[in-house]
């Protein structure tokens, strides 16, 4: 018997990052390749990167010194970077770190064994081409490092939204959607072989459109199609672009209990002058009549949100603005970032940054406590309620006590009992903080 090579993929970035990670070891299996959790095992190191912020970048760079050091150890070790710093940097990134053997993009994966034979006979590889077809529908994700209860499909890849400030559209390439049948068919697999959760992923999911022997399908229809696998099977779907999330989409997530109760809509600023700056195209009109439909056709739905605080030009009006959006909003969780200049991007190259870093720290601060506010306000709100919860695993804190997600995506904790991950549990809220619900069973 061959003895298989071992490989340690460690990922950055987003979820689509994740799946993609689950593509690239289902083709390094397909090449004699296992994956293993213990770095100095492996053969070949791969960093699936992300670009979106420099910190991000700079991350990355750093892991790149301490592999450094690992290399000159074993000499036959194989370091190769992935995703989007390789497609932003491609061939620099070989002269600027010289122990990476080998650079390939998002849309390059299949090339994999060429790439690695040719490292094999002694030569850098590259391939950071971007496709306008590639969506990997017919590669089986490995979903070895999970829970066995949620999984992630993408769904499309790209984005040509061309946010002033985002790297995505030049990292990711355009914009394009998987055939709807290979995307149920994968996650009816899934439910078959005891995964209870979905999330399907895309920059921009509810602009999904594919045709199929003459009929467009479009989101909603994907997702409905989804959601009559199986009444216990959860469907969650990130991320969503205000500017295009319909009533028809509203309508479907409020007619199955299944479609989970939880929309993340990044508004990125409260400030209507900002949005136009940053080529959001919508206004903060246009998104507070969307954040209305949802609160009139999915009551109880959670809202979460991404915001960037300091973009080019912000003022301490469109600061408040924004605080004040999320005051109105009431968001249940949020995601926020400092500006971060990047490369060869419409503000980049338009706008200067001119928000001083102390000034853009500032402001990030206020935002995060505001949300600790915001977050632990939604919590309290739900304490004495019941709600069905997915297991997913036993809580770091004790063995005694699983946690596990309710429809509008936040976790609780509970006591296990004689309950699984997987299981579907009738849990009352007991208490909670800014983070997490605490819960008895309902006998
Ligand atoms: N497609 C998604 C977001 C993908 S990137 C959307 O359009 O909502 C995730 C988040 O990173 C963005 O929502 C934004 O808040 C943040 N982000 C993107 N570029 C950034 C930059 N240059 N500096 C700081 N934050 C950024
Ligand atoms: Fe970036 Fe905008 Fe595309 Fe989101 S929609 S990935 S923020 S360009
Ligand atoms: Fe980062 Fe690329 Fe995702 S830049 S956020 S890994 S799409």
């Amino acid at each position: 018997m061959e003895i298989k090579k071992k490989a340690y993929i460690e990922t950055y970035g987003c979820q689509m990052n994740i799946s993609d990670s689950e593509i690239v070891a289902s083709i390094l299996e397909a090449q004699n390749y296992e994956s293993t959790t213990d770095i100095k095992a492996a053969d070949l190191i791969f960093l699936n990167t992300c670009s979106i912020r420099d910190n991000a970048e700079q991350r990355v760079r750093n892991r790149l010194n301490e592999l450094h050091a690992l290399k000159r150890k074993h000499p036959g070790l194989v370091i190769g970077l992935l995703g989007c710093m390789a497609e932003r940097l491609k061939d620099q990134l070989l002269e600027e770190e010289r122990h990476i053997d080998l650079i390939v993009g998002p849309d390059g994966y299949r090339q994999l064994p060429q790439l690695l034979e040719q490292v094999e006979s002694g030569q850098k590889a590259i391939n950071v081409l971007l496709s306008v077809d590639e969506t990997y529908a017919d590669i089986n994700p490995v979903r070895a490092g999970g829970s066995g209860v949620t999984a992630f499909i993408s769904i499309m890849r790209g984005c040509e939204n061309f946010c002033a400030y985002c790297v995505v559209p030049y990292t990711r390439g355009k914009e394009r959607s998987r055939k709807s049948q290979t995307i149920v068919k994968e996650a009816r697999k899934l439910f078959e072989k005891g995964f209870r959760e979905i999330t399907l992923l895309g920059q921009n999911v509810n602009s999904y459109h594919s045709e199929e022997n003459g009929i467009p399908i479009e989101f909603p229809a994907l997702l409905e199609e989804v959601a009559l696998i199986n009444p216990k099977l959860r469907v969650r779907f990130a991320t969503s672009h205000p500017k295009d999330i319909s009533d028809d989409l509203l309508e479907v997530i409020a007619a199955y209990p299944n479609i989970c109760k939880s929309i993340h809509l990044p508004i990125q600023s409260g400030s209507t002058r900002m949005l136009g700056m940053m080529k959001r195209s919508y206004t903060r009109d246009w998104y507070m009549d969307r954040i209305s439909a949802i609160r009139r056709i999915i009551p109880g739905c959670a809202v979460t949100t991404d915001i960037i605080a300091g973009f080019c030009s912000e003022t301490e009006e469109d600061h408040q603005e924004t605080l004040s959006a999320m005051r109105e909003v009431g968001y249940d969780y949020a995601y926020m970032f400092k500006y971060s200049e990047r490369p060869n991007t419409l503000a980049a190259k338009k706008y200067p940054d001119d928000v001083a870093e102390d000034v853009k720290s500032r402001r990030l601060d206020e935002i995060i406590a505001l949300q600790q506010e915001l977050s632990l306000k939604s919590n309290k709100l739900d304490v004495g309620k019941e709600f069905e919860v997915l297991a997913e695993g036993v809580s770091k804190r004790s063995d005694q006590q699983l946690f596990g997600r309710i429809s509008q995506n936040k976790v609780v904790v509970f006591p296990r009992e004689d309950y699984n991950s997987g299981d579907y549990v009738k849990v009352k809220i007991l208490s909670c903080t800014a983070a997490t619900l605490r819960g008895e069973l309902i006998k």
